[in-house]
């Protein structure tokens, strides 16, 4: 008797709660869509925990507007159909709002012409490729940002450097035409490495799926080029230079922030140089108190704090911009949230952010070198 009483008080209470929207708008979801598994789980990981972190710190102070941030994480695995698959997901089932995601940019793309269509805003915290806020058609997607910077920039860095740091005169490009970052950032480092002077004296195609690169090699042998272009992600990366050592080429190996993981081989691509969003040596207040409160949370596999890469910074960069944006607004409307990222102006981990036209922010990059001891701090380029 007693039970059914305190369960009929359980069930008036609730319908209640629902009856005046209370249940529902005391919390706002946001949807973090991360590559957790597939050929570049460091990436997934980093994101998540970034994105996590700053949830939790906006929550301790109170949430947003008085609403708890409730986070809905996916696998989208760094491909195309399971990232589309994730965002109808959390769009149509999870009914949420806002988007922080993908990593890759094959992945991003797809969703943001989703999220766009459904009028949900997406920040990619570092997806590069400039078809990520713009369409086909040229024109802007309204309710598309990213909090990192683009390929065009990010290819002119790494082919000014090789040119004025390593004094190189000759490039060699290898790439994966399927994916639409490494095709990118090859086309932006060719453009800039040949209006400056330089020339390419090779460039070889190869799949995501192969695991034997010497027939490439052997022309890289043969071209002697005084460095090599390879700006793919670290699995890739880790193969094709092991194989490169183990032929005695020694050309360094210059490549993109898709090399920055926990994982990437040291031995393998010691010599290398990338470029990048961030480094966690930066003095800067905003990159050590960030840096803290990630280890603090999270540790390794031996105990000791885990050190955040520039997945981790900008997930956690473009997390906060979400939530800042959210504040400005005053409301949890996407219209209204989307035109408050326009006018914004967030101090982040990563740098400054404010929006150029096509939502892409204009920011520094960071250039770092692999030894085999670890990532050593080398320049930083600005715009
Ligand atoms: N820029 C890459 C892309 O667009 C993703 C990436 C960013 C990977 C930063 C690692 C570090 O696909």
């Amino acid at each position: 008797m007693r039970t059914f009483k305190f369960l009929s008080l359980v069930l008036v209470v609730s319908l209640l709660l629902s009856a005046c929207g209370g249940g529902a708008s005391k919390e706002v979801k946001i949807a973090i869509l991360a590559p957790l598994s597939g050929p570049v789980p460091t990436f997934g990981v980093m994101t998540r925990d970034g994105a996590l972190l700053a949830i939790e710190e906006w929550n301790a102070k109170g949430g947003v507007n008085g609403m708890k941030i409730v986070p809905i994480v996916e696998d989208s695995q760094c491909t195309p159909d399971p990232a589309a698959n994730a965002a109808n997901k959390v769009i149509d089932q999870d009914k949420v709002h806002y988007i922080i995601g993908e990593v890759c940019s094959k992945a991003s793309i797809p969703i943001s012409d989703i999220a766009n269509g459904k009028k949900v805003v997406q920040i990619s915290p570092t997806s590069t490729n400039p078809s990520v806020t713009v369409g086909t058609d040229g024109k802007v997607k309204d309710y598309i940002f990213r909090a990192c910077f683009i390929d065009p920039f990010q290819g002119q860095v790494g082919a000014k450097f090789a040119m004025e740091k390593l004094g190189a005169k000759t490039a060699f490009i290898m790439l994966d035409q399927a994916n639409d970052y490494v095709k990118g950032l090859a086309e932006f480092f060719e453009k800039s490495f040949t209006e400056a002077g330089g020339t390419i004296v090779g460039k070889e195609t190869y799949t995501s799926t192969d695991t034997d690169f010497s027939a490439i090699l052997a022309k890289i042998a043969e071209a002697k080029p005084d460095v090599v272009y390879l700006p793919d992600y670290y699995n890739i990366v880790n193969l094709a230079t092991k194989q490169a050592k183990e032929k005695g080429i020694t050309a360094p190996f210059i490549g993109g922030d898709g090399w920055d993981s926990s994982d990437l081989d040291l031995a393998a691509a010691a010599g290398g140089y990338f470029t990048n969003h961030y480094s966690p040596e930066d003095t800067r207040a905003e990159v050590q108190n960030f840096v803290k409160a990630f280890g603090a949370k999270y540790k390794d596999d031996s105990g000791n704090p885990k050190v955040p890469d520039a997945l981790a910074a900008l997930a956690y960069d473009a997390t906060n911009l979400m939530l800042q944006a959210i504040k400005d607004a005053g409301a949890d409307d996407p219209t209204k949230v989307k035109d408050a990222l326009t006018k914004i102006t967030f101090n982040g981990v990563s740098g400054k952010i404010t929006y150029d036209a096509s939502h892409n922010p204009v920011k520094s990059a960071t250039i770092l070198e692999v030894t085999k001891d670890g990532i050593k701090f080398n320049s930083v380029v600005n715009p």
